[in-house]
């Protein structure tokens, strides 16, 4: 059951698609306060209670015990102490012997959700708008809320089937050559690949819509020789404009009037990449079009992917900002230099990018109103991705293409996926990755990864190793590093056989992980679940940090540590483990339910099959194309007859029917019980 509280005048955010009457009676589970203008509310914590959702946020998949804030934030550097990553997703779901419901609260602004930070018994949740709907979900399961959420919010986006290959990306490739280099040494080696992004490097002078003639005189060619290939190109689309006369998108954008503007009505200006820019006022629908149709150059040249970037918006500095700043040194110039000065001095520059004031500074115009950005900061990014989804549909009406944006809000997820954002070479954000997973799933993210390696900083070969080994079931496998650092490519590295195969293990995984994505999707259900949801009543399931439920049958437990030999496992029931190190190399072990050490060392990561339930295997190949998904090898670990079936379509149906490409599969269990290898065929058509 969903029942809507109103508070004040709500904006309108396109996150939910049902339309449902507001309650009359009051809030139930919280106390309720309302003090200069914002919304406040309260609940004590039972001692058990666990807190899911959030989605992009940092630490635990279970969100107790930290403060976290909805504002999105371009934060490179981010750690376990960061309040506010790339993306808002207001969904928290409360689940102890006293709870089980969900809270969506529909609002664009900052929102603070003090989760037994202040005091380890109590939430308090902070709307600094005041102006919001609440949805309260009510269900009798965990799985049960999360698809009830998803009637509210609506279907999750669909990739196209290609976009589960491996995507080879970095910061820096510049011109044809470079990328054609990147793809034969992928070829020549045998390590699959399906796509590479191209970064900013594209472009002439990293303005939007444009390419460099030095490097990519002729994109169309390139695209389609590519594709002949089976690698897609997958450009970068930043948010803002650059100002420049002479410049099409900028003198286009300009007439139409379609960029946000100051209180005074000219027009907001913040450096990026390109330099100074104007900022296309997504909250429009005709600034949403004419942006939308920017793309279609693209799209004729065939390419069929992008990524959306710096859509927080992130701002490097303004004039006003760093006058400011220089305003603020000199005051402390004529000061004593003694070490708070110093720090000072430190704050005032550090605080130039993506500064408060900054963001108070500029107006969107939406539905005749006039609103200011802080008060609708966290759909910059979402509508961005409604307005290249709208011309998707547009100019590709018959095929999925591939989208996935930095930033988000609820309702972007049913139009793009998301990337987990700039991370580092670091074990620790290997584990925030992993633990972030269930969140976004929640809250609708399904296409999601992120950058394996790392992309700030020098990665080592064991940790990219152990980064692919999670990036095998993530739907977007993605390698991808910044400028500067090291070559971050697989065959940069002497342990590249080795990454290979764990490569060549996803794409003999790949049509069953396809699979369970799209009857995730098309369910309106979770690919990543923490273990909590299917096993409510096991306590040492329910407090489970580092395993990940995957689809129907499976559960994964990634090496997250530095120097590790192996790991410890817990598993809920009796599965069957594939410890792999290659399609063609792996061991089946059965496991009892209960914890397990397990010995794994660094080529070497498991799957774990759920009893009587299977997985299904194919051959492999170098690209996603090349596939055979008529023939797979099943495994399972069974005492009873094992139904499992398997979703297969052309990969490009924007709109399946998931009935009508189903294909359910009975396999016996051997005599007596036990571990099943089996050949099984499905025919195509
Ligand atoms: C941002 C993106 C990153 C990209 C870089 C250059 O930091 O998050 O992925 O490589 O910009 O475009």
């Amino acid at each position: 059951m969903i029942r809507k509280h109103t508070f004040g005048t709500p904006f309108p955010t396109d996150a939910v698609v049902l339309s449902l009457p507001a309650e009359e009676n009051p809030l139930p589970y919280f106390i309720l306060t309302r003090e200069n203008g914002q919304v406040s509310l309260t609940l004590r914590l039972h001692p058990e209670e666990k807190l899911y959702g959030l989605g992009e946020a940092v630490r635990g998949m279970n969100k107790r015990g930290f403060l976290y804030r909805s504002w999105n934030s371009d934060v490179f550097n981010h750690t376990e102490s960061t309040e506010s990553l790339y993306a808002s997703h207001n969904l928290l779901v409360f689940f102890s012997p006293e709870h089980l419901f969900g809270i969506y609260l529909d609002d664009p602004g900052q929102v603070t959700w003090d989760l037994g930070y202040t005091r380890m018994d109590t939430a308090v949740i902070t709307s600094e708008n005041g102006d919001l709907d609440l949805y309260l979900l009510e269900e009798d399961s965990l799985p049960a809320l999360a698809r009830s959420f998803r009637r509210l919010t609506g279907r999750s986006y669909l990739p196209p089937r290609w976009a589960f290959g491996y995507i080879q990306s970095r910061w820096g490739y510049a011109s044809e050559a470079e990328v054609r280099r990147v793809a034969r040494e992928h070829r020549q080696r045998g390590i699959p690949l399906d796509g590479i992004c191209l970064d900013i490097d594209y472009m002439e002078d990293f303005k939007n819509f444009t390419w460099r003639k030095d490097g990519f005189p002729d994109l169309k060619l390139f695209s389609t020789e590519m594709k002949q290939d089976h690698i897609r190109l997958i450009p970068i689309i930043d948010a803002a404009i650059r100002t420049e006369e002479g410049y099409a998108p900028y003198d286009s954008g300009k007439a139409g009037g379609f960029f946000c503007r100051r209180e005074d009505g000219s027009d907001f200006e913040a450096a990026v990449w390109p330099g100074f820019c104007c900022f296309p006022d997504f909250l429009r629908e005709d600034a949403r079009r004419w942006f939308g149709d920017l793309y279609r150059p693209l799209l004729e040249a065939g390419i069929e992917g992008f990524w959306n970037d710096m859509n927080e918006p992130a701002l490097f500095y303004t004039e006003r900002g760093v006058r400011e700043a220089f305003r603020r040194a000199d005051e402390l110039r004529s000061g004593r230099v003694d070490y708070e000065a110093m720090w000072d001095m430190n704050h005032v520059f550090n605080s130039i990018a993506n500064n408060p004031e900054d963001y108070r500074s500029f107006f969107h115009e939406a539905d005749g109103r006039k609103i200011r950005h802080d008060r609708v900061h966290n759909l910059y990014g979402a509508f961005m991705t409604r307005a290249a989804a709208d011309s998707f549909r547009r100019f590709r009406p018959s095929g999925r293409v591939l989208l996935f944006s930095r930033s988000s809000f609820i309702g972007a997820h049913r139009n793009g996926g998301i990337w987990q954002g700039d991370n580092f070479s670091w074990w620790s954000h290997l584990k925030m990755a992993l633990q972030m997973l269930p969140g976004l799933n929640l809250c609708g993210f399904l296409y999601s990864g992120c950058d394996l390696g790392g992309f700030g900083c020098n990665v080592t070969e064991d940790l990219l190793e152990r980064f692919l080994q999670l990036g095998v079931f993530t739907p977007l496998m993605r390698n991808h590093s910044a400028l500067h650092t090291r070559d971050q490519e697989i065959y940069r590295f002497s342990i590249w056989e080795t990454m290979r195969d764990t490569v060549r293990v996803r794409y003999a995984l790949l049509p069953f992980l396809y699979s369970e994505f799209m009857k995730a999707a098309l369910t309106d259900g979770m690919y990543f679940r923490p273990l909590a949801f299917d096993y409510p009543e096991d306590p040492r399931a329910v407090s489970t940090e580092d395993q990940l439920l995957l689809g129907e049958s499976c559960m994964i437990a990634p090496v997250l540590e530095q120097n590790a030999s192996g790991r410890y496992v817990y598993l809920p029931e009796d599965m069957l483990m594939i410890r792999f190190r290659s399609p063609e190399d792996y061991d089946t072990v059965p496991l009892e339910k209960g914890d397990h050490r397990i010995r794994l060392s660094l080529g070497e990561f498991p799957l774990f099959v759920r009893k009587n339930r299977a997985v299904l295997l194919c051959s492999g190949g170098e690209c996603s194309e090349s596939l055979d998904d008529t023939s797979f090898t099943a495994l399972a670990l069974a005492n009873s007859p094992v139904v499992c079936t398997l979703y297969r379509d052309d990969g490009q149906d924007p709109s399946p029917v998931l009935t009508e490409h189903l294909i359910r599969l009975s396999l016996d269990p051997p005599a007596g019980g036990g571990i099943l290898r089996q050949h099984v065929s499905c025919p195509a058509g």
